[in-house]
C-alpha cells in the first residue's frame, strides 16, 4: 500500500501545535515512498462552546474510514471537567475498541532523568506498559446518591470482563515474547481488589501456558511505583488495567525524560478499526499558543503510527532522528516549530 489516509484531531491547548510538528515529520519521513492524505476534525473545547457537540455520530463514522488517527490533546479548563474526556476521547477509544493502550518508556541517550540513572538503572530504562483501554473504572459505570447531602454516596465501578482482560493479557504476552528479555509483569492490587485482581491473576496464569518462554512477575501497583523510582530496570513489559495504567505511565514518563517525550498508541490489534496515536501529555493550557510545547511526544507517536501501519523502516528513521536530536539537544530552549524542523531536517 502506498496511500494512507489519516484523521487528525488537534484538539485543545497545545494539541494542534504538537500535531502540526508530528505531521511535518510524517511527511519528511515518508517523502517519495508513501503519501499520507490528512483530514482535520474539529473536536474539543472550541466545537463544544460553538455547538454543544462533543463527538457527533457522523464524525465517529468518518473516523472509522481512515487508516489511523493522530490526536493532540483533549481537555480545557473552560469546559466542565469530564465533558470532553468522557465526550470525545474515551468514546473514541471505546467505540474503536482500542483495547491496547501502548505506552513505551525508554530513556534515550543524553536525556536527563530525575533518577540517578547510573546508580538505580545502570542498564538503562526501556520498558513498555500495555494499559487496558476499554474497561476498568473508565466505563462510566457509577453513580451518585443523595448529592450535596452529608450522606452523599458516589461509586465508580471498575468493569473487568474475562474477554477484555484475556485479550489484553494475550497481547502483552506476545509483545513480551518478541522482546529480548521476554519478561512480563502484571501490575494490580489483588490484596484489596480481590474480584478484579483475582480475575487478572488467573488470566495471566492461564495465558502463560501458551507463552512458556515468557517469564512472569507480579507487583502491587503501589509497590510498582516504588520500583519505578528505585529499580526501573526490572521492568520489560507491564500489563495492567486502565486506571493503574494511566497512573503508572505518568511516572514512567517522568523517569524516562519527562512527559514531553512520552508517546502512546490506542491500538486495536485486530485492525478492524483505525488505531489512534497521541502524546501521553495533556493540553497544557498554561503554555498553549506560545510555541513552547515540546512536540517530541507527538513525533514519537507518529513513529508508533508508522509501525502500526507496517512502515517499519520509516518508523525507525523517525526514532533515529528523534534520538539524534535528543542527544544533541542540550539545555538550549527551542520553540515547538524549531524542534519539529530540526527532527524533520534529519530525515
Ligand atoms: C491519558 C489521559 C486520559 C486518560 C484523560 C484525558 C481522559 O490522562 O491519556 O493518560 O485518563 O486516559
Ligand atoms: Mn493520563
Amino acid at each position: 500500500k502506498k496511500d494512507y489516509s489519516i484523521a487528525v484531531i488537534g484538539g485543545d491547548g497545545i494539541g494542534p501545535e504538537v500535531v502540526g510538528e508530528g505531521l511535518k515529520v510524517l511527511a519528511a519521513a515518508t517523502a517519495g515512498s508513501t503519501t499520507f492524505s490528512t483530514t482535520d476534525y474539529d473536536l474539543g473545547a472550541r466545537r463544544w462552546h460553538a455547538t454543544g457537540e462533543t463527538l457527533p455520530d457522523s464524525v465517529l463514522e468518518e473516523l472509522r474510514g481512515h487508516d489511523a488517527i493522530l490526536l493532540g490533546a483533549i481537555g480545557d479548563p473552560s469546559v466542565p471537567s469530564g465533558v470532553l474526556e468522557r465526550g470525545v476521547l474515551l468514546p473514541i477509544r471505546f467505540a474503536l475498541d482500542h483495547y491496547v493502550n501502548l505506552r513505551p518508556a525508554r530513556l534515550f541517550p543524553g536525556v536527563a532523568s530525575p533518577l540517578d540513572v547510573a546508580r538505580v538503572a545502570p542498564d538503562g530504562i526501556d520498558f513498555v506498559v500495555v494499559r487496558e483501554g476499554t474497561e476498568g473504572p473508565y466505563t462510566g459505570n457509577g453513580g451518585s446518591l443523595r448529592v450535596g447531602t452529608p450522606h452523599e454516596i458516589a461509586t465508580e465501578v471498575s468493569v473487568n470482563t474475562r474477554f477484555g482482560v484475556e485479550r489484553v493479557v494475550r497481547d502483552a504476552f506476545a509483545r513480551a515474547q518478541a522482546r529480548p528479555r521476554r519478561h512480563l509483569t502484571l501490575v494490580h492490587k489483588h490484596n484489596v481488589l480481590t474480584h478484579a485482581g483475582h480475575l487478572w491473576r488467573r488470566t495471566v496464569d492461564e495465558v502463560a501456558v501458551d507463552f512458556p518462554d515468557v517469564e512472569t512477575a507480579y507487583q502491587h501497583v503501589d509497590a510498582a511505583t516504588i520500583f519505578m523510582a528505585t529499580d526501573p530496570g526490572r521492568f520489560d513489559v507491564i500489563v495492567t488495567d486502565n486506571l493503574f495504567g494511566d497512573i503508572i505511565t505518568d511516572i514512567a514518563a517522568a523517569i524516562a525524560g519527562g512527559i514531553g517525550l512520552a508517546a502512546s498508541g490506542n491500538i486495536n490489534p485486530a485492525r478492524t478499526t483505525p488505531s489512534m496515536f497521541e502524546p501521553v501529555h495533556g493540553s497544557a493550557p498554561d503554555i498553549a499558543g506560545q510555541g513552547k510545547a515540546d512536540p517530541t511526544a507527538a513525533v514519537l507517536s507518529v513513529g508508533m503510527l508508522l509501525t502500526h501501519l507496517g512502515l517499519a523502516a520509516e518508523a525507525a528513521r523517525v526514532e533515529a532522528a528523534v534520538a539524534a536530536d535528543l542527544a544533541e539537544r542540550g539545555s538550549a530552549v527551542r520553540s515547538t516549530t524549531q524542534v519539529g524542523d530540526a527532527i524533520a531536517a534529519r530525515l
